[in-house]
């Protein structure tokens, strides 16, 4: 199998693009249904997501609008625990339909911190789509609305997620070889 080097560590194919692509379009499509003429804003958690965010919206057929916010709790390949607001959201969710765009979710820690705040702006609906989902090592349960891949609790890297700041321009996920 094609294995990888990405700084010390290595990896091995686990999706593919043609695998993610398929699951892109099945959640616009989902997306396209429930939010027809609502025009949603989705938030979409950098780094991570930059490249899930760009291809769902590229799908989409209804009117919406997408925004950034930085937020981090990863450290190589394991959560810090701690999260930290890098750039925060310069948006007016009052009354809005959100729709919240991660990459993955893990230990649900980021958004256990980000959804108090934002119900504190009073949007008109909150949902949740994630490429990723880590169950294994969830802490704090998040409810997942549209999710491309329930894993293993294994570290995976590529279409958007790095490994110390590496590894995002990989067109597929692989998975850390251990
Ligand atoms: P959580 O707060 O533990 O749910 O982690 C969420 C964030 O950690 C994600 O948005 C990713 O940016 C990062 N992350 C979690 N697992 C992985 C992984 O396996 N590879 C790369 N980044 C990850
Ligand atoms: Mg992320």
């Amino acid at each position: 199998m094609a294995t990888i080097r990405v700084h010390d560590k290595l990896f091995e194919p686990y999706l593919s693009h043609h695998a993610i692509a398929e699951k892109v379009k099945t959640i616009a499509h989902q997306i396209n249904t429930d939010y027809k003429d609502r025009k949603p804003l989705f938030i979409a958690i950098l780094n991570g997501s930059f490249i899930f965010a760009a291809d769902l919206f590229k799908q989409l057929s209804i009117e919406a609008e997408i925004c950034f916010i930085k937020l981090a709790s990863y450290k190589g390949t394991k959560s810090s625990g701690q999260v930290i607001t890098a750039i925060g959201l310069d948006t007016d969710v009052i009354g809005r339909d959100i729709i919240i765009l991660e990459d993955i979710i893990d230990t649900g820690k980021t958004l256990h911190e980000f959804l108090p705040q934002l119900h504190h702006q009073q949007p008109a609906s909150l949902r949740i789509v994630a490429l990723l989902h880590k169950p294994g090592s969830s802490i704090h349960p998040v409810h997942i609305d549209y999710l491309g891949f329930s894993i293993p609790n294994k570290f995976v890297l590529g279409y958007g997620l790095d490994y110390n700041g590496l590894g995002r321009n990989i067109d597929e996920i692989y998975k850390l070889v251990e």
